[in-house]
């Protein structure tokens, strides 16, 4: 028992303790407190305090007791001072008009609000950060994860009873790769998937989407399994490696990648859905887009030393360009816009020419065809300006394109991709190319038809598949696109060289 007047002083001296901190925040709003103080005295911001309900003292001193233990846990023995104003949210950066036009300034779409996501969908364009999957359901059948080309989830199981490996060498937003996951989650225990992408920004925001797919997928098959203590639980992420590992490598390693991991000759699925996402075309830091003013830059895998588009110009002579022009694009006017983009080049210096943003090369690209289309007009019948203005777009974006495939190496690399392409698959393993110029579907068709004849691939897609009306209507990006898809052939005959 302690003595009556010992507890009175104890009181008095911790009120009066209680008193000199009140006092000490308030003169100078800061709130240092040491974890040896009584837990009562510790850890509440000055402004909770005072916005803090009556409480019975037993549930505050819990709840303080929570927050310091909750402090302590993450080390953390400062807390910066709670101001008693409510604190405004930083203000956004300012856009010009009613809309933001930039990549960054579209917050809303980032934050996935679902009204302003609705609106952008609703007009037929895509929401910035996000990509639209093309011709999702066909691929999912072609490769075989589908019975139906309408019933994409329904898994279908033509190419073995074995575990499925299923490749996708280009991950982008993880469209087609989220419902790959679905359908591995219908086929046959120890079914995994494999995804490349080169681009390191957007890697590790889709790789955190899908490893979400996945323990969502993985806590509903448990919960309708129900089986012991794991049921509901979320899987650790050395489960989740099992079934689905994001690679950030260039496609063109993936025989060597699968080599190394003792996989290759068994993918029995391969995806490659070529050119960039939304989020890259969108993004005008990046410089892909000419609608919006950005760096020359174009390359997908920003971490490599890699050369930007603007330092190709500077290397390049315009015979170079006019034919990278002319080779990569089929570009007709591509003797004077090569020498329109190097013009005059040395002579202000070093480079003092070469445009140096997307907006001023599609101007130098735009003044350079103008009087050459009126010289054709007057050949030809009247054009109107809406045409001009479309024909002018149109060399623009396929100038950016045979830059951006010279800068990517994407030709080099799609056709070390096809080369290999016999040796990852397991017999009667499937491919689906997506492409988006004539450039790459040439190549596709190309190797697949050779490779029909030679009896690696016991069928290919002649006829391409394209997106329905609806598909380019509600998603105009698809409207270029061809899907070529390739069985691989079971017979032992058909076997090609090792590629060591
Ligand atoms: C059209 S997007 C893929 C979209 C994806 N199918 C989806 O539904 O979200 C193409 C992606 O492939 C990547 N890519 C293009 N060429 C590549 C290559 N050679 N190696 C690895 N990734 C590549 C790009 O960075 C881009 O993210």
């Amino acid at each position: 028992m302690i003595p009556i007047g010992v507890k009175e002083s104890c009181w008095t001296l911790c009120i009066l303790v209680r008193v000199c901190i009140a006092a000490l925040w308030m003169a100078t709003g800061v709130s240092v407190v040491t974890a040896t103080m009584a837990p009562s005295l510790c850890f509440v911001p000055a402004a909770s305090r005072l916005a803090a309900p009556a409480r019975p003292r037993q549930q505050q001193q819990q709840q303080q007791q929570h927050e310091l233990t909750m402090s302590l846990d993450k080390d953390i023995i400062y807390h910066p001072p709670a101001s008693t104003e409510t604190k405004k949210p930083p203000r956004r950066e300012r856009y010009n008009g009613r809309y933001p036009r930039n990549f960054g300034d579209k917050y809303k779409e980032h934050e996935g609000d679902a009204d302003t996501i609705a609106k952008v969908l609703a007009k037929g364009m895509t929401p910035a950060g996000r990509h639209i999957p093309i011709l999702l359901k066909e691929c999912l059948y072609h490769l075989g994860l589908s019975s139906q080309q309408d019933d994409a989830l329904q898994s279908s199981s033509s190419i073995s009873s074995q575990p499925l490996l299923v490749v996708d060498c280009t991950l982008g937003y993880g469209g087609h790769s989220s419902q790959i996951l679905k359908a591995l989650g219908e086929a046959e225990k120890g079914s995994r998937l494999v995804a490349f992408d080169q681009d390191s920004l957007e890697i590790v925001k889709t790789e955190e989407r899908l490893r979400a797919v996945l323990r969502e997928l993985m806590n509903m098959n448990m919960n309708m399994n129900g089986t012991g203590p794991g049921a509901g639980a979320i899987p650790t992420t050395k489960e989740e490696e099992i079934i689905f590992t994001a690679v950030n490598q260039n496609f063109s390693t993936l025989a060597s990648y699968l080599r190394e991991t003792d996989q290759l000759g068994k993918v029995t699925s391969l995806l490659a859905d070529l050119g960039l996402s939304s989020m890259q075309i969108d993004d005008n830091s990046r410089g892909f887009t000419y609608k919006r003013e950005g760096p020359l830059d174009m390359r997908m895998n920003t971490d490599s030393s890699t050369e930007t588009a603007y330092h190709l110009l500077c290397r390049l002579k315009p015979k170079q360009l006019q034919a990278m022009l002319a080779e990569n694009s089929d570009e007709v006017f591509a003797s004077e816009i090569a020498s329109a983009l190097l013009e005059k080049k040395g002579k202000k210096g070093a480079n003092a020419i070469v445009p140096e943003t997307t907006v001023e090369l599609a101007e130098r690209v735009r003044d350079t065809v103008r009087p050459l289309l009126q010289d054709k007009k007057q050949q030809q019948k009247k054009l109107s300006s809406g045409a001009v203005k479309k024909l002018l777009d149109s060399t623009v974006a396929r100038v950016m394109q045979a830059i951006r495939i010279e800068i990517n190496g994407e030709f080099r690399v799609l056709d070390q991709l096809l080369e290999d392409l016999p040796h990852v698959l397991v017999p009667n393993g499937r491919a689906v190319f997506l492409t988006f110029h004539s450039g790459e579907d040439r190549r596709v068709k190309k190797a697949f038809k050779a490779g029909f004849k030679n009896g690696i691939y016991s069928s290919w897609s002649s006829d391409v598949v394209r997106p329905s009306s609806k598909e380019r209507r509600d998603n105009p990006r698809s409207s270029c696109c061809k899907l070529r898809w390739a069985i691989r052939s079971d017979s032992k005959d058909a076997s090609v060289a090792d590629i060591i």
